[in-house]
């Protein structure tokens, strides 16, 4: 065979045509789903056919409006209003809050909410597995795999009751409380942090100790509070007796939005796969308005300023502070906003509904990116090489820009305490302080250098999935131990009680012979 025909042959056998297999998708709402999107489109692309099961109440996603996708709207007693109601009361819970309240008081914060979004998921849950109707479609359909954001129960249960192998694509639990426990991923507590402790790879004696309690907390939230009555649940649905961790521990791959860029390099296991940043992509030109507004800048370049999909609007106080801080500037802003125009707004400032974000932070004129520190932007900017100054609010935001910050490529402002000159300070020190564009350079040149990009390493595995139903060989056997089998503590206890019983023996030996040498000895002097 010619060498092109073998080219041809293999681009066919990787592109996989002709294998048109089935993907069921769970997803997770808002910007979950924008970077879930991204394997989608490329699994159809490949000739992969994708079915989206789809809450009626879910925000981002039209079902009626055409898509490459195919959709199972799930109908639940829930309207999208009360949807994002109760996104924004999540959102207004999280923002109001001072960021310097103890961890314990935040997890219980966190815990309340996550308990309301249990009580919303299992009426979704029940909206499909005790629809009859429903799983009887679903079962003759077939599909091979079943992909699912694990933000919230359920998916995992649907697979189980198809009988039909999954795939997780995730960012991390809180606590990477699913990972650890239902997929015994190792995190040895001496340094590798947990969430929400702002803690690095480097720790003194007292982190140490901090991220071990913040361990133990975690864990305690996870089996206590969050996930109890899942179990029983579970069970039911099933039909067997089972636990919600088992059931998410049959991930046959785990696939993590973050890379080593991004992480502190820490054990994983051969059935997790990291990859951050597949959304990301060369910028495109920009509208031609917009070009005309970035080019006007001149030497001094442009900053792009935005707090993320869910910040509709922010106090009026707040918003003139932050316009305030950038009408100082000598670059030119766009700044991302959709709440009312602050007065203090300066002329070099231009307020967007919406802007194309990666095009933006490719754009050669960028300076700096203000971001909230949610993964997708957090990418963006590392893929890009931009500095970025973080203004983190809630879930892993915190934890995102502790990453940044830590490789150097990120200045942190407290949102709730921050004044004009804090931004202001912020904002010269990324742009004027050359080490910040070289350490961002840097973990832009390990994210464009890797054998396989992230995106068809995600895809790649999804497909292994369907071929082989499953990835049973990359499992650990760590899923059949106890805990106390785990740590090898059973181990260590018999081989203590082992050495204890030799030195008590010996011990006893010695005394003996103490005695009767004392008693010969005596005997002599007599
Ligand atoms: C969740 O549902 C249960 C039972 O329906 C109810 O008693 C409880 O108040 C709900 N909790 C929240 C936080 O909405
Ligand atoms: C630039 O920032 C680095 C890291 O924070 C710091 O060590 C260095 O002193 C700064 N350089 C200048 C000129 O301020």
């Amino acid at each position: 065979m010619a060498g092109k025909e073998v080219a041809v042959l293999l681009l066919l056998a990787v592109l996989g045509c002709g294998s048109g297999e089935k993907v069921l998708v769970w997803p997770a709402d808002n910007s979950h789903w924008l970077n879930m999107e991204h394997i989608l489109q490329e699994l159809v692309a490949r000739g992969h056919e994708v079915t989206v099961l789809l809450p009626s109440c879910f925000l981002i996603v039209n079902p009626t409006q055409p898509s490459p996708f195919q959709f199972e709207v799930i109908e639940v007693p829930i309207t999208k209003k009360e949807m994002s109601d109760f996104m924004d009361k999540m959102f207004y819970f999280f923002f109001n809050e001072d960021r310097k309240i103890p961890i314990w008081k935040s997890t219980y914060k966190i815990a309340q909410m996550v308990l309301q979004m249990k009580n919303i998921t299992k009426i979704i849950c029940d909206g499909v597995v005790k629809n009859e109707a429903l799983m009887e479609r679903l079962r003759a359909s077939a599909f091979n795999v079943l992909l699912a954001d694990p933000l919230f129960p359920s998916g995992e249960l649907v697979a189980e009751k198809l009988g039909i192998p999954f795939v997780y694509t995730f960012r991390f639990s809180m606590g990477n409380t699913v990972e650890r426990i239902c997929g015994t991923l190792p995190a040895p507590p001496s340094y590798v942090p947990t969430t929400l402790t702002s803690l690095t790879d480097r720790m003194t004696f007292w982190q140490r100790l901090k991220n071990i309690l913040g361990y133990a907390l975690h864990d305690f939230v996870f089996h206590y509070v969050l996930w109890t009555s899942w179990d029983q649940y579970y069970s039911e649905v099933l039909g067997r007796p089972t636990t919600l961790c088992e059931t998410m521990g049959k991930a046959e791959i785990w696939l993590i939005r973050t890379y080593w860029d991004f992480e502190f390099p820490r054990p994983f296991l051969p059935n997790f796969e990291f990859v951050g940043g597949l959304h990301c992509q060369p910028a495109k030109p920009l509208p031609k308005e917009m070009e005309e507004f970035v080019q006007s800048s001149g030497e001094h370049g442009v900053i792009i300023f935005t707090l993320g999909s869910m910040v509709h609007s922010l106090s009026d106080e707040k918003s003139n502070v932050i316009a305030k801080a950038l009408s100082q500037l000598p670059q030119k802003v766009l700044w991302r906003y959709k709440g009312k125009k602050p007065e203090t707004l300066g002329s070099n400032t231009r307020i967007f509904d919406w802007i194309p974000q990666n095009d933006l932070l490719g754009h050669p004129l960028t300076k700096a990116f203000i971001t909230h520190g949610g993964t997708n932007g957090l990418y963006e900017a590392i893929y890009h090489g931009i500095p970025m100054v973080g203004i983190p609010m809630f879930a892993d935001q915190h934890d995102n820009l502790v990453h940044m910050v830590a490789k150097g490529a990120a200045v942190q402002v407290d949102f709730n305490t921050m004044k004009t000159q804090d931004l202001v300070d912020a904002l010269n020190t990324v742009i004027y302080n050359s080490t910040y564009k070289e350490n961002a350079l840097k973990l832009s040149k390990i994210q464009h250098d890797q054998p396989v990009k992230p995106l068809d390493r995600a895809v790649f595995w999804i497909e292994f999935v369907m071929r082989h139903k499953g990835a049973k060989h990359l499992r650990p056997a760590a899923h059949h131990l106890t805990w106390y089998q785990y740590h090898s503590l059973d181990v260590l206890a018999f081989l203590f009680t082992c050495t204890a019983t030799i030195v008590f023996i010996l011990f006893k030996c010695c005394l003996c012979c103490c005695r009767r040498c004392g008693r010969i000895a005596k005997r002599k002097k007599e």
